[in-house]
């Protein structure tokens, strides 16, 4: 049997708030609880998971630059990054790691800045709109994409 896969949970600037931060848009769920969720459901997929969260973009690129090392795949929420930072998108590019996007908004249904994701074309895919089930969601593709791959 192979050995459980290593996933590495990036929560982008802003996202230590949660909980108080706007709850009509993210919710009222903290962000403890959404790791808490997550997991809940890595146990079963028998995976295991390391959290990281950063308000800061080159902690993130750092992160993504050595996670190759020790992970299989990259379930990320880039908060406000998604939209501005050329330096994540190369630094997941660079990595090489399945790579999946969630948000808990829906950014298509919101302000015209927030619909234009720079991560979303070299992500595996992108998750939005459901708040912490986003989370969720993200983990069973990535494991699901990466079981398939090996
Ligand atoms: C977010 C959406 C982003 O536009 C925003 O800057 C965030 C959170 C989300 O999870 O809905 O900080 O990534």
């Amino acid at each position: 049997m192979s050995a459980p896969a290593k996933i590495l949970v990036i929560h982008g600037p802003n996202l230590q708030l949660l909980g108080t931060r706007e709850p009509k848009i993210y919710g009222k769920t903290t962000l403890e609880e959404v790791n808490q969720k997550l997991s809940e459901a890595a146990a079963p997929l028998k995976v295991t998971l390391d959290f990281f969260q950063s308000n800061h973009e080159g902690e993130m690129v750092e992160k993504i630059g050595t996670a190759r090392k020790e992970y299989e795949g990259i379930l990320m929420n880039p908060a406000a990054y998604t939209h501005t930072s050329v330096a994540i998108r190369d630094a997941v590019e660079a990595s090489g790691l399945p790579t999946v996007e969630v948000h808990l908004s829906n950014i298509y249904a919101r302000e015209e800045f927030r619909r234009n994701s720079l991560i979303a074309p070299v992500a595996i895919g992108q998750i939005s709109g459901f708040g912490a089930l986003s989370y969720v969601l993200g983990l069973t593709a990535l494991v699901d994409r990466i079981r398939s791959a090996r």
